[in-house]
């Protein structure tokens, strides 16, 4: 590890081991280790399929294009990813109290499944499927077929993944809890995010305004990171976090 790296690691560190309320805000990034490609940059997903079959009034319109492209991205790959170093690492700081936490924008439920209970789900979560008709949901996954829509096996109502769709509101609920727990946090951990997409990109924000300390993780420069960002580390979360870990003091 470089001499800088080796600075502001030591740096971050003994601002994490003073933290009060420590809020991790995460993105695809944190899972490109776990095989699953970002939406952006340059083998981003949207570079390969069209964002429009992710756009709430089309896919109820054409669920028949719709469909096969949303499980090509969702379920076709990434059903038995597994979570990764980045994962772990924020799910135990989580059991030693020492993150409250994590608002990801991530739907592939990898910080659930590496143990994080404290988790507010922004977009919502691809490992299920809600009717569009009675709210009926589908947890068992094995029955989703690519040439077949997804019907309701108690009203025939066709099935949504249970993520925000481009242009579905996010709920209530989800925004509010996020935003409060953004504004609590005295220090606030961006990692693998762009910050393209919004109302997710106002979080940061949000806690930079009730005086958090901006921690950005990211492979690359993000918008936040001339922008809010106090402490950049550039590189793979999956190094990055297990390499901070090891310079924490946790009871
Ligand atoms: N470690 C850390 N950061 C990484 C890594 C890595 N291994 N690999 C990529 N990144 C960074 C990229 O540099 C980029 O800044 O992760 C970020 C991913 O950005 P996006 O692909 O735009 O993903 P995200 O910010 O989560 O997108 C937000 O957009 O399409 C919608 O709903 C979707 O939740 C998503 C939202």
């Amino acid at each position: 590890m470089n001499s800088f790296h080796e600075d502001i690691i030591k740096k971050v560190s003994s601002i994490l081991n003073a933290g009060k309320y420590i809020v991790a805000f995460t993105g695809a990034g944190i899972s490109a280790e776990s095989g699953i490609p970002p939406f952006r940059g340059q083998d981003g997903l949207w570079n390969k399929y069209d964002p429009v079959n992710l756009n709430l009034n089309y896919y109820l319109s054409n669920p028949r294009k719709a469909w096969p492209v949303i499980y090509d991205i969702f379920y076709h790959h990434f059903t038995d990813t597994l979570p990764n170093q980045g994962h772990t690492i924020l799910a135990r700081w989580e059991k030693n109290k020492f993150l409250k936490t994590i608002i990801t924008q991530n739907i592939d439920n990898l910080h659930q499944l590496a143990g994080s209970s404290s988790v507010i789900p922004f977009h919502g979560n691809a490992r299920q499927l809600l009717c569009t008709k009675c709210n009926n949901l589908l947890t068992d996954l094995k029955y989703l077929n690519k040439n077949q829509i997804p019907v309701c096996q108690k009203c025939g109502g066709l099935l949504k993944p249970d993520f925000v769709f481009f242009g579905e509101e996010i709920p209530a609920s989800v925004l509010n809890s996020a935003f409060e727990e953004a504004a609590k946090a005295d220090v606030f951990f961006v990692i693998g995010t762009s910050g393209e997409v919004g109302p997710a990109n106002q979080l940061p924000q949000t806690a930079k305004r009730n005086g958090a300390v901006i921690i950005e993780i990211n492979l690359d420069k993000s918008l936040y990171t001339n922008n809010i960002t106090d402490y950049f580390l550039q590189g793979k979360s999956a190094f990055l976090l297990p390499l901070l870990d090891s310079f924490l003091i946790q009871t």
